[in-house]
């Protein structure tokens, strides 16, 4: 933890449950990042097994001075383990040590522990605090922020949850020197989603910065994730629970939360599956009419040069487009079983709306791969 960047705050307004979002490097290490939360006697580290050796003992560490008790639950890794099991892990943790309902849970982990961490403190005696320290690119400019929280259902993503606010997101990057280079990628998806819905200059910006980015680059990274925080920040301001607005942050999830569903969670990452899920989000505005080949090919253009892929899988070799439609309209956002899309709506615009399955179906043959 020897590189250093000035501490940055993002703040989201939600009346009484606004939060601040703090970015920079590093801070899970300092006490006083942790000052001025709610008061409790006892705090629970939620991490897993490959986060908890790496950051736990740093963090409990920095948490000492406010708590009596810091106690950790170290969970199994990945997002197939985003599971009632492991859930129920959280809740044996809190009981087993007789935690009452001012305990605070800390997040230290990826989304898929945030994820976990906070459904846990929306159920936990019906409401605890909880505080977000993202430890994955993804989680920074994305899943910490804007309370959604929940687990998997075998039958479909995150299917089970509730919309929960942290009482703080701590973005220490200097955490994200030991993420491997394919969740840098995955992170990556969600940065480059926000120029196309929201900040043309943004996406420009990208292009100028993959390269930093992806080596890890502090003020690079920095940038990516306080612009990314501001623009997510602003649209959970004006949507909380997803009313119209809010769905604009899933562009390219319809396509993607098939295709993790589709392979099995965990084969493809979330990010990876939301940008090939972009590209084949943006070839459908464009057969639509929304956008330009030129729009599809640069947004493709970025996804690769991300180093994410591009093409989708073939789901089912008999029907892949009727397997990709069985499992999109699971999605959260199908109204009555109708799929409805985040498009591209002219650059740095989107809108949420249907589209005929013939459509779709060109755009999943065109954009899936077809070796079976
Ligand atoms: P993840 O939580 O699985 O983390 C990715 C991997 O990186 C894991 O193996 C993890 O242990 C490891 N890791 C985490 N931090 C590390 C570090 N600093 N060094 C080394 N390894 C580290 O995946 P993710 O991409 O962070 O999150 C994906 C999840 O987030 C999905 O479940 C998705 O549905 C959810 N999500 C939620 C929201 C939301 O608004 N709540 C938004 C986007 C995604
Ligand atoms: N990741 C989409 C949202 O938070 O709404």
């Amino acid at each position: 933890m020897s590189a250093q960047i000035s501490t940055q705050a993002v703040s989201i307004d939600l009346q009484d449950r606004s939060y601040a979002i703090a970015i920079g490097a590093p801070l899970i290490d300092n006490p006083d990042t942790f000052a001025g939360l709610p008061k409790a006697s006892a705090a629970l580290v939620v991490s897993n097994t490959t986060v908890a050796p790496l950051y736990a003992a740093t963090l409990q560490a920095a948490l000492a001075p406010h708590y009596a008790a810091v106690h950790l639950v170290v969970l199994p890794d990945g997002e197939a383990f985003k599971t009632w099991q492991t859930l129920n892990l959280i809740f044996d943790a809190l009981l087993a040590h007789h935690c009452d309902r001012k305990t605070v849970l800390f997040a230290l982990g990826g989304g898929v522990v945030g994820d976990m961490t906070g459904f846990a403190a929306a159920s936990y005696m019906r409401g605890v605090p909880f505080v977000q320290v993202p430890t994955t690119l993804l989680a920074q400019v994305d899943s910490s922020v804007g309370g959604k929280t929940g687990i998997n259902h075998p039958l479909g993503k995150n299917m089970v949850g509730a919309f929960y606010q942290p009482q703080r997101v701590v973005c220490d990057l200097s955490t994200l020197h030991t993420l491997p280079s394919r969740e840098v990628s995955a992170g990556l998806a969600e940065i480059i989603k926000y120029g196309p819905i929201a900040d043309m200059a943004f996406l420009d910006w990208l292009e100028g910065h993959l390269g930093a980015l992806r080596t890890h680059d502090l003020s690079a990274l920095a940038h990516a994730v306080r612009r990314s925080c501001e623009i997510k920040a602003h649209v959970v301001a004006q949507d909380e629970r997803e009313g119209g607005l809010r769905a604009i942050l899933n562009f390219g999830h319809t396509f993607g939360h098939a295709i993790e569903a589709g392979m099995g969670y965990g084969q493809w990452l979330h990010g990876e599956a939301v940008g090939c899920g972009m590209v084949m989000a943006a070839h459908l505005s464009q057969r639509l009419g929304l956008v330009d080949t030129a729009f599809v090919a640069r947004l493709t253009r970025l996804v690769q040069g991300a180093g994410l892929p591009t093409v989708g899988p073939v789901l089912d070799a008999h029907d892949n487009a009727g397997r990709y439609l069985d499992l999109m309209r699971v999605d959260k956002k199908a109204e009555g079983g109708d799929i409805r899309f985040v498009l591209i709506d002219g650059p740095g615009k989107a809108c949420v709306r249907g589209a005929p399955d013939v459509l779709v179906r060109q755009v999943i043959d065109a954009c899936c791969s077809t070796q079976a």
